[in-house]
């Protein structure tokens, strides 16, 4: 079984309150997809509140402008004023004084259209595509998991998180015109593995928005498994 299964198995099992695994590898897990309305946002917040849940520190990273990671708990993005990019730009800024308490369970470090800025602004500084992985750094010891929620592109925002990832889940909405754009993100994972993380593992596919009695459904999650194999999480 793989890591990411038994964090899934893990999470089931500590919700009907059996026994603890303890995961110490996987700990920066990027939920990435381009496209949106696939449930990245909702695979972050749900996993983390269920992680945190069965007793694990889990923080939040929004790392959207949109801030909808930040807004669905129950945070005003306009009236915060250290976020996520506040960490990314100012290197004298104490990351830690970023991160907010949510009554989801979870630590959330929160974003808003400031985000949007960095894409840019980073772009013409070196080790552009590591700036979240040296942010994030001070916290690794402090959290057992962290969560960033990607934004809806390919662009250098998504390239951080997943250069500072240690895994990656890809939900997947069982829908076929939104596997289309799989290939390309598979292809930038590959890149991103090349040059700057070797040890990043196989991406994990979620498929998600599963209608069971539909045929497009199930034919869309069938060719996901032809492709992906055991990529694949078990949907229930
Ligand atoms: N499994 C699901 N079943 C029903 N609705 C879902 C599911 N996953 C996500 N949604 C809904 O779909 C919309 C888009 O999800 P979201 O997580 O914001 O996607 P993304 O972050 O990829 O843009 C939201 O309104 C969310 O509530
Ligand atoms: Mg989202």
């Amino acid at each position: 079984m793989d890591e990411l299964d038994k964090i899934f198995t893990f999470v089931i099992i500590k919700m009907t309150n059996c026994f603890t695994i303890k995961m110490v590898n996987k700990k920066i897990i990027a939920i990435a997809n381009q496209n949106g309305g696939v449930g990245k946002t909702t695979t972050a917040m749900n996993l983390g509140a269920a992680l945190s849940e069965a007793g694990e520190n889990v923080l939040l990273v929004d790392f959207d402008p949109q801030g909808t990671l930040t807004i669905a708990h129950g945070f005003d993005p306009d009236n915060l004023s250290n976020t996520i990019y506040t960490a990314l730009i100012d290197h004298h800024f104490n990351i830690k004084e970023a991160i907010l308490e949510t009554k989801n369970g979870p630590n959330l470090i929160p974003a808003n259209l400031d985000l949007s800025a960095a894409e840019v602004e980073l772009l013409s500084e070196l080790g552009r595509e590591t700036y979240l992985k040296e942010s994030l750094k001070p916290l690794r010891n402090s959290y057992n998991f962290i969560l960033v929620d990607c934004p809806p592109s390919l662009g250098l925002l998504t390239i951080n998180a997943l250069v500072a990832a240690d895994a990656i889940i890809i939900p997947v909405a069982t829908q076929y015109l939104r596997f289309r754009g799989l290939k390309l993100l598979l292809e930038t994972i590959e890149k991103v593995r090349d040059k700057f993380n070797p040890n990043l593992p196989s991406p994990r596919i979620l498929p998600n928005m599963f209608q069971s009695h539909t045929i497009h459904s199930r034919e869309v999650l069938q060719e996901l498994k032809d492709a992906f194999g055991p990529q694949v999480f078990e949907t229930v």
